[in-house]
């Protein structure tokens, strides 16, 4: 029997939306990795220029500099703790308790007084009136929502008329082969652990995610599965069944993934004047990263910002082709 199927009928899980079988339950959602919120920058690594690329790519694309700006979805407070310095004031708006009160700290522990977050419950309309933003950005958020299209709607009820939404979204094109159906375990303290199992349906534009708690921690369940790399393909009903009894609660969700093509129909249905799938900031800022060697290339994250800025600004307005699910600037 398929592992998807053996799971509806055993563990009947209950409906759910991402926030809260997820992102609720995540001390940090991105394992502490982020770069100038966790990890201090350093201008020796390609990969942190990459990352200020992406910082600046919403700033440049949404004209954010001194304006009023909303992060829809911000998570750990990416990117509105790192756009903060630059703009008039940032406001997180997230629909997860727990995301919310990790973006108040960070912010407080990095000294920003320019940035608030705010909750408020998933598929309520957006808590703003019209035309209270200058620009909006959403990263890798609207789709883990239950109505992507609404939120893009509301988005654009709340923009002044000429301002900016800049998008990053998880396409589903990327996951073809393998990676179509997926596996990933969250250790969840000492003594527990989170099973996420993804069955993505590419040509439908939909990801079914199943969270399985388990009383049992992370290296004892890897122990039990015979590996120390869970993946997909390891997984079977036999050892579903084995773990069963430590299985604390099951829920499901199925999220709604447009790819490029999608986004850009729906954003000219919802009312944006302009739609413009563009290439990336970071792209801009690797690229400067490999021309330069030694002495030219500088450390400082101001001086790498200055450096990279042109750059950033010609990839976020070059239209790049949207079968590569690039991000997209739509404009009121
Ligand atoms: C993949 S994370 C992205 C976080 C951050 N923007 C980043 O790129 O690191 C998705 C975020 O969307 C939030 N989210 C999920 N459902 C939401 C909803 N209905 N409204 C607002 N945010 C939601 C989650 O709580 C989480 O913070």
């Amino acid at each position: 029997m398929n592992i998807f199927n053996w799971i509806e009928q055993h563990l009947k899980p209950e409906p759910s939306t991402t926030d809260a079988m997820i992102y609720d339950d995540m001390e940090s959602q991105s394992d502490c990795s982020l770069i100038g919120i966790y990890r201090p920058f350093d201008g020796t690594k390609r990969s942190h220029w990459s990352e200020r690329g992406s910082v600046l790519d919403f700033l440049c694309a949404t004209g954010g500099e001194g304006r009023r700006l909303l992060d829809f979805g911000p998570g750990d407070g990416w990117p509105s703790l790192l756009l903060a310095p630059y703009a008039l004031e940032v406001v997180g708006l997230d629909s997860s308790r727990k995301r919310v009160q990790v973006c108040r700290t960070n912010a407080q522990r990095m000294g920003i007084n320019n940035a608030w977050f705010q909750r408020y419950r998933t598929a309520d309309p957006i808590p703003f009136p019209a035309e209270s933003f200058d620009g909006v950005i959403a990263a890798s958020s609207i789709e883990q929502t239950p109505d992507p299209k609404e939120i893009l709607a509301e988005i654009h009820r709340i923009l002044r008329p000429g301002g900016r939404l800049r998008i990053f979204y998880e396409g589903l094109a990327g996951y073809r082969g393998e990676s179509e159906r997926d596996l990933a375990i969250l250790e969840q303290g000492r003594a527990a652990c989170k099973m996420l199992l993804y069955d993505r349906d590419i040509a439908r534009e939909r990801v079914i995610q199943y969270a399985i708690d388990l009383q049992v921690s992370k290296s004892d369940l890897l122990e039990r599965l015979g590996t120390d790399r869970p993946e997909y393909s390891n997984l079977t009903v036999e050892i579903l069944q084995r773990i069963e009894p430590m299985i604390e609660r099951t829920r499901v969700v199925e999220t709604i993934h447009p790819s490029g093509q999608t986004w850009v129909r729906w954003l000219g249905q919802v009312g944006f004047r302009s739609v413009r799938p563009t290439h990336d900031g970071s792209r801009g800022a690797v690229v400067m990263y490999d021309r330069l060697t030694g002495p030219n290339r500088p450390m400082d994250v101001g001086d790498v910002d200055d450096m990279i800025r042109p750059a950033v600004e010609l990839a976020v307005n070059l239209e790049c082709p949207l079968h590569r699910d690039p991000r997209i600037t739509a404009t009121k």
